[in-house]
């Protein structure tokens, strides 16, 4: 099946019905590729975006047995007390600074998080910095709301590292939030804790928020420290910090995730959130519950998982032809660059057509890496192995320079 003509009607149509502000979201290109995928045998994917191991089972246990026992109304609006109490002793353990349960809201996924914070700052003529490639909800959120984003752009030469100074001379005087995510999707780039220093201190002076999307906190490799906003910053009046069960415990499909900030920003949110989605899923904080009470085991046997599985990537990038890599030190992507000028979504397209391995295209982050596309190492060691059999082939017969 080719790209569903319907996705195009539907996102880009300009009845007079829709709010024209739902024409700031961009055709996923992830649905675009995953749609085509669905329709061809033997695809192997490097496109997907959750973790393929399976939840623990102590978690799933915790989730049936709330149902079981009855857990099924609605939590108080800030979240199940038991999480939010978890939560803030795990965070003030983990980070050593006092953080209480008013300085969390419990929502629908790291995705309601990045919508209450985004959509209750951004307003006509307010002017935001976000990293480039992101994320690619970041920016469609702030422009729904009538702001204006500039973009910093990182490069696959640099381990898509971002210049601090870079982002603080983009501040502007209208700027009201600078957009952070270490671990990076797609990069998988970890920001070292001066960079987050340097831009934290200067937004505090400057009275900017810094929100910072922490979800892959928990995979970082080689056994280095995850340099949190939360270890850089003394107060929260200029930080809110985003973060979920998803990528952790493998429970993407739970929904459970929360903002930290202080206790006046969370009053804020609180409202916005019971006008939004009201609380998060019931059975499912309980299960995060768990997850905080027993998860290390977890957590330890995933990294070693994924660091193998990194590793063999790398190796395999660097015997691509037209694939510049480097190495990520977190989450479960790399974006590695074609050569500039190449255009990554018919590289993407015809990758997918022509081996059957399905990649995501640069520019469903952003606007500076067209060249580029994202791999994912959520899969097996075998299926990178078998993918790559396929690529490098494919690529050296390309005539891409
Ligand atoms: C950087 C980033 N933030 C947020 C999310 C959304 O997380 P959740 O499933 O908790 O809504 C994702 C999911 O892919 C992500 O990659």
């Amino acid at each position: 099946m080719p790209v569903s003509r319907l996705d195009v009607d539907l996102y880009e149509s300009e009845d007079p019905i829709w709010n024209p502000a739902l024409l700031t979201i961009p055709i996923a290109g992830i649905r675009k590729m995953v749609n085509m995928a669905a329709s061809m045998d033997d695809v192997i994917h490097l496109s997907i975006g959750q973790p393929d191991l399976p939840c623990p089972k102590h978690i799933v246990d915790a989730t049936v047995e709330a149902l079981q026992a009855g857990q099924t109304g609605y939590t108080m609006d800030a979240g199940l007390p038991e999480l939010l109490e978890s939560l803030a002793a795990y965070y003030s353990e983990r980070y050593q600074r006092k953080l209480t349960s008013e300085n969390f809201l419990i929502t629908t996924g790291a995705t309601e998080a990045i919508y209450l914070a985004l959509t209750a700052v951004a307003a006509p003529g307010r002017h935001f910095i976000i990293p480039d490639p992101a994320f690619m909800l970041y920016a469609p959120m702030i422009r729904m709301n009538g702001g204006e984003i500039t973009e910093i752009s990182t490069q696959a030469e640099n381990n898509h590292q971002l210049d601090p100074q870079e982002v603080i001379d983009a501040i502007q005087p209208n700027t009201y939030a600078i957009v952070l995510n270490s671990p990076s999707n797609p990069t998988g780039t970890v920001y070292p804790k001066e960079t987050l220093e340097a831009i934290l201190q200067e937004a505090a002076y400057r009275g900017i928020q810094v929100i910072s999307d922490e979800v892959y906190d928990h995979l970082i490799y080689d056994g280095k420290e995850y340099p949190s906003a939360l270890a850089c910053s003394c107060d929260f009046d200029h930080l809110m910090v985003i973060s979920s069960f998803s990528k952790t415990y493998s429970m993407p499909g739970m929904r459970v995730g929360w903002v930290i900030a202080s206790q006046a920003a969370i009053k804020k949110l609180r409202r916005y959130h019971m006008f939004t989605t009201t609380v998060a899923n019931t059975p499912c904080q309980w299960a995060g519950v768990a997850a905080l009470r027993g998860g290390g085991d977890f957590i330890g046997h995933m990294l070693g998982e994924y660091t193998v599985r990194r590793d063999r990537l790398v190796e395999l990038v660097e015997q691509t032809p037209h694939l510049t890599g480097y190495k990520p030190e977190g989450a479960f992507y790399m974006f590695p660059a074609l050569p500039a000028g190449v255009n990554g979504t018919n590289v993407a397209l015809r990758l997918l057509k022509e081996t059957g391995v399905c990649t995501i295209p640069g520019e469903t982050f952003g606007v500076s890496c067209t060249n580029a596309i994202r791999l994912s190492y959520s899969t097996s060691v075998e299926n990178i192995e078998r993918a790559f059999e396929r690529i490098i082939p494919w690529m050296s017969k390309q005539d891409l320079d």
